[in-house]
């Protein structure tokens, strides 16, 4: 069934809200735990290391003002498996209640021009392989699967391509 429509606004994440993401990040993988980390200090740990990484990476979508989902892109990730640097997705979560409304797919189209705008031109993530709604996500925006590790997959785009 289709849901409705919600506005929502996406820009770039701030540092005192961190801990808001942190609350999103727990409610979003509730029911995915084994791809996940479930104690609080372990996501705000997470939380840090994301924002170190790339600051400019995180971007956040807004309903009335309330963050409800937030995707940490890495635009200095030096990929092992390629020898190269590429744009690195480490994270997309959206609280459950505001899932397939289309504030992933937004928040993906962000971050995948901000990688283009720091002149990368391949992008990489790794899905947990029974995390099927996450896998079929990425299929739809033109990843395509490219590797795995263990129970992670390794998923590939190719920044210049359209789809
Ligand atoms: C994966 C995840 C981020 C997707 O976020 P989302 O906001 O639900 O994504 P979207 O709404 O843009 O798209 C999801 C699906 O909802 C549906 N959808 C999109 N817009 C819609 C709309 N306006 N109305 C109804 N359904 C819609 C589509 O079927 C879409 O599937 P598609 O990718 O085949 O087009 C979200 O499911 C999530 O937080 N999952 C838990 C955490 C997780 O697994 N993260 C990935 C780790 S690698």
């Amino acid at each position: 069934m289709k849901k409705e429509e919600v506005s929502f606004e996406i820009d770039r994440a701030k540092e005192e809200e961190l801990d808001q993401l942190v609350h999103i990040y727990l409610e979003g993988y509730r029911g995915l735990e084994e791809y996940s980390y479930t104690h609080i200090d372990d996501v705000r740990s997470y939380m840090r290391w994301l924002w170190k990484r790339d600051p400019e990476g995180i971007f956040v979508a807004r309903v009335g003002g309330k963050p409800v989902g937030f995707v940490a892109g890495d635009s200095n990730w030096f990929s092992r498996r390629e020898s190269r640097k590429v744009g690195a997705i480490h994270e997309i979560v959206v609280l459950p209640e505001y899932q397939g409304m289309g504030i992933g797919h937004a928040l993906m189209e962000k971050v995948l021009n901000y990688f283009k705008e720091k002149g990368l031109d391949r992008a990489e993530l790794w899905v947990g392989d029974e995390n099927y709604k996450a896998i079929e996500f990425y299929h739809r925006l033109g990843f395509r699967e490219k590797g795995q590790y263990n129970y992670w997959i390794r998923m590939v785009k190719e920044l210049g391509s359209k789809d």
